[in-house]
């Protein structure tokens, strides 16, 4: 059955919404994203962060995103969480970790009894494997060989799948952004020969892009707060905002489209 669901990302949260990461007023940009989210007319079955959820990792950061999204710890990874927000009640998200997160804090404040190192883990929605990978704590992504063997194992069931991560996996041909990309990246791609990835989403860049890796889109999305422009060195600007809407139709195609969301006035 044909079904849609939100990706959305780093939004880099301070520990209130007078709390502003970098100058920058990462709490009113993550709400504006979330407000046209909830009011949007469109049917969507679930939403998934793709990292960097606050910008320092401390427990008052994270209590305060719980406190925006109106939403309990979750009892196993990778979720759902359920929100309470706008038309949104009861609403499953998702949350991964990114570089930013460290994770015992992620865990201790998201989970009720969950205390792993890594959050790999997957789950199953409406004939697709939905595959949480993580890539670490750093700013370039670690390949580490419990991440892989989980890929292998996660991807042995057969079901189409789709794998959602913070870090970025496929070069962009800029430099300072793909020096982040783990440096065995090779042994990924291996993994994924032969088998049925609809996509692979990802996070971290703060950019929007679209690409390909042997024929699997690769999704980069830009970040729900400062954002960076893809030139030759760091720009960092301010940008109208984007969430991704990925649509899964009845033959296990992915498409996506992107909805930007105007700065919020004052900015
Ligand atoms: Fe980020
Ligand atoms: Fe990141």
């Amino acid at each position: 059955m044909a079904f849609s669901f939100i990706q959305i990302t780093d939004h880099h949260l301070g520990e209130s919404a007078q709390d502003q990461p970098f100058g920058y007023p990462a709490s009113a940009t993550f709400q504006a994203v979330m407000d046209n989210i909830a009011y949007s007319s469109e049917d969507f079955d679930f939403l998934v962060s793709t990292g960097d959820l606050v910008n320092r990792p401390t427990d008052d950061s994270y209590r305060y995103l719980k406190t925006i999204l109106n939403m309990q710890p979750a009892r196993q990874v990778p979720g759902p969480h359920f929100i309470r927000y706008g038309r949104l009640w009861d609403f499953p998200v998702y949350l991964l970790p990114g570089n930013h997160d460290d994770r015992k804090t992620f865990f201790n404040n998201l989970y009720d009894d969950e205390k792993s190192e890594f959050l790999n883990a997957n789950f199953q929605h409406k004939g697709v494997n939905f595959i949480c990978l993580d890539w670490g704590g750093l700013d370039r992504g670690e390949l580490s060989n419990g991440m892989l063997s989980f890929l292998e194992s996660a991807l042995d069931d057969g079901l189409p799948a789709v794998l959602l991560m913070h870090h970025n996996v496929v070069p962009l041909g800029v430099p300072w952004l793909d020096r982040f990309i783990a440096n065995d990246i090779d042994r990924f791609y291996k993994c994924l020969e032969g088998r049925n990835v609809l996509g692979i989403l990802c996070g971290h860049l703060h950019t929007t892009y679209e690409t390909h890796l042997d024929g699997i889109p690769v999704l980069g999305l830009r970040s729900t707060g400062f954002q960076f422009r893809v030139e030759g060195k760091l720009v960092m600007s301010l940008m109208p905002l984007h969430y991704r809407i990925v649509t899964i139709d009845d033959h296990f195609h992915l498409t996506s489209r992107i909805i930007e969301v105007p700065l919020p006035a004052g900015l």
